[in-house]
């Protein structure tokens, strides 16, 4: 029996190259695996998106096109939105009942967020029960493991907190205490070498035109010591250099001594760097381009992952509703 895990994804907007280097690759390669679920968490967005709505559901099909069409398969693996299994509302329900407030208070992910974002209002009911959703998409399935960035390792001990505490209260071992799989990729930086973000405006997306990939690389950061072409380059300081690494490992040598004798200037290099991208991006743009078309069959294999969720959520639900006497 293979172990079983569980993912999710927020859709908060379009997919990028740092989703897929981060967690998409993990993703596929994980279910060889594992008996693996992949979860729009869509309700999860709402959290923070919820005065502006506009464009959530059509983030919610275009993502799960660009998993797709990066490997996700819905013959190996469940995919589905978390909306439309309504047995995560229930056990976020019972769960809220059992969780202090304190440890919500205190979730250092929960405090950040609100010290920094402060274009939208998240001093919210729901939005301090963020971990207490989340450890309900994870137990309602008995996940044993999630992979995640380690972002998210707050939210996991929460989970496996309130596994405990459910099973101690209720004398009934119900919940196993899911680990965290943590990704080890390489991060990949947006274009400006901060964060890979919607939000910075940084980044590459998984559908990116090919004109604007070559736009977008062109206007990457580069070495800032190196200004003209005689100046040596510092390709370790240099973000060009760690696309390649990550898209071209087989030319990262080389480019790592070009740039150092000054044999390449920033311009051919990125220009270098933009056609390999559009070259690995072209396969998966090919899948993309013909499941947009077939919405018929995106919504098949939605209703196909909804109905395999379901059939693992309600015995979830029953044991659940049974152990607290309701
Ligand atoms: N909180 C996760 C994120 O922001 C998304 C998420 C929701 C999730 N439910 C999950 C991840 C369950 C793993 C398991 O990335
Ligand atoms: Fe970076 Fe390439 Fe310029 Fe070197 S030549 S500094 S690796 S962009």
């Amino acid at each position: 029996m293979k172990k079983r895990i569980l993912s999710g994804m927020r859709p908060t907007g379009k997919l990028h190259l740092g989703h897929l280097v981060g967690a998409l690759n993990n993703w596929v390669r994980l279910q060889e695996e594992y008996e693996c679920l992949f979860m729009v968490a869509d309700w999860h967005a709402l959290m923070s998106e919820y005065e502006n709505p506009k464009g959530l559901k059509d983030s919610i099909i275009d993502n799960v096109i660009d998993w797709i069409a990066c490997g996700i398969s819905c013959e190996k693996s469940t995919i589905f939105i978390q909306s439309q299994v309504k047995e995560h509302m229930e056990l976020c329900m019972a769960f809220s009942i059992i969780t202090p407030l304190g440890w919500l208070e205190r979730c250092p992910t929960y405090k950040e967020q609100l010290r920094e974002i402060s274009n939208r209002d998240l001093s919210t009911y729901g939005f301090l029960g963020y971990p207490v959703l989340q450890a309900a998409d994870i137990l309602l399935y008995k996940a044993e493991a999630v992979p995640v960035g380690e972002d998210q390792l707050p939210h996991l001990e929460l989970t496996r907190e309130i596994a405990r505490r459910f099973n101690s209260l209720y004398k009934k071992e119900i919940f196993p205490e899911p680990k965290a799989l943590l990704t080890k990729s390489a991060r990949l930086l947006g274009l400006d070498g901060r964060k890979m973000s919607k939000s910075y405006n940084n980044y590459i997306a998984i559908s990116e035109e090919p004109k604007e990939i070559r736009r977008k690389v062109a206007g990457m950061f580069t070495d800032p010591l190196r200004i003209r072409l005689s100046d040596p380059g510092h390709p370790e300081k240099c973000n060009v250099h760690s696309y390649y690494a990550v898209f071209a490992p087989e030319r990262e040598k080389e480019i790592d001594s070009l740039c150092r004798e000054s044999k390449i200037g920033c311009t051919d290099c990125k220009k270098e760097l933009a056609e390999i991208l559009i070259k690995f991006l072209e396969p998966i743009q090919k899948k993309r381009d013909k499941l947009v078309k077939n919405k018929k069959l995106i919504s098949d294999i939605l209703d196909g992952g909804r109905k395999k969720a379901l059939l693992i959520a309600d015995k979830t639900i029953k044991e659940t509703k049974e152990a607290m006497g309701i």
